[in-house]
């Protein structure tokens, strides 16, 4: 049966590999795309948006533009990770997709309120902003919700912004504490299990032997995208995080990891932003998230090809 999900998302080279999983997989039906400002502002993420689900020919997705700010807090961008564009490293058309007028946030709850009870999983792959919005706006769509899957967060990893943080909770600590303190049966994909799926140039060769145009700009997105954390780790490749969330409900058992206490951090500039992760079940704090902290890289890598190369 397939999983009827709404991708939340801030497109960045990572989101948009993610976005082609998922409209690549029969497994998943994409009732909609919402976007947020995260890895560059708003209207870049929703114009990128727009140029991915045009290049993936699936121009009947709908596309909707949501928070342009935190709650509470200025927007972070990472132009340094991303690009300008939020998409270097391959050139795309303009789209022709136009945005549709209703409010990334009303959508992702009239969606949820219209739809059979815990028939809809929300797929998060930038800021919370969005989805925290939604749950504060209308807490009676907590109970409709069947899972949220987020990538965001980090615990022996430590942070990738700061070092206490990773960039999408970082970017939205009030949002997130709504997420992880709703109830929602969370499946979080933190750094821990993000860095353990590291680009290689084999890939990125499989890809290019595939002869596809959709391949061949995910070779340039990805090339753009992984000199930031190569330069920064040392690694030989990037961690491509976002798809890690397609492709767990794609296929669940490629992953492992705890279900366990996690709680985010909003008071302290230094700590801000940083998932407390009781891996060690230390407190009597209620388990709240499966959180990931491993993966089958390869299987991983040869699904993404698998699938994109089929666009
Ligand atoms: O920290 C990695 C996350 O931040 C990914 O979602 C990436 O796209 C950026 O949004
Ligand atoms: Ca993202």
């Amino acid at each position: 049966m397939q999983k009827n999900i709404i991708i939340d998302t801030d497109p960045g080279q990572d989101d948009a590999v993610a976005i082609l999983l998922a409209l690549a997989s029969p497994e998943i039906n994409v009732l909609g795309i919402t976007c947020v400002a995260g890895n560059v502002p708003l209207d870049k993420t929703s114009f990128n948006a727009r140029q991915i689900c045009e290049l993936a020919g699936k121009t009947e997705i709908p596309i909707f533009a949501g928070c342009d700010q935190p709650i509470g807090r200025g927007l972070v961008t990472a132009e340094h990770v991303h690009g300008n564009t939020g998409l270097d490293g391959a050139t795309l058309p303009k789209p022709k997709i136009e945005l549709h007028a209703t409010h990334a946030v009303d959508f992702i709850i009239e969606t949820l309120k219209g739809a059979p009870n815990k028939s809809i999983t929300l797929c998060s792959l930038g800021p919370l902003t969005n989805i925290g919005t939604a749950l504060q706006k209308a807490p009676d769509i907590i109970d409709n919700i069947k899972q949220i899957v987020l990538m965001g967060g980090a615990y022996f990893e430590v942070g990738n912004i700061t070092p206490a943080a990773e960039f999408n909770i970082f970017v939205d600590p009030e949002a997130a504490e709504i997420v992880f303190k709703s109830g929602v049966d969370l499946v979080v994909a933190p750094l821990d299990v993000t860095h353990k799926a590291l680009t290689n140039p084999t890939w990125i060769s499989e890809l290019k032997a595939q002869k596809s145009l959709i391949c061949d700009v995910v070779a340039g997105w990805t090339s753009f995208f992984e000199r930031f954390d190569t330069e920064k780790y040392g690694t030989q490749g990037a961690p491509l995080h976002d798809p890690c969330v397609i492709a767990y409900l794609i296929d669940p058992k490629l992953f492992s990891g705890r279900h366990i206490n996690v709680e985010i951090e909003t008071k302290s500039e230094l700590t801000r932003g940083m998932t407390v992760a009781d891996w060690w079940g230390v407190t009597d704090r209620p388990a709240n998230a499966l959180f990931l902290n491993d993966v089958n890289a390869a299987g991983y890598f040869s699904l993404l090809t698998a699938r994109i190369s089929k666009l």
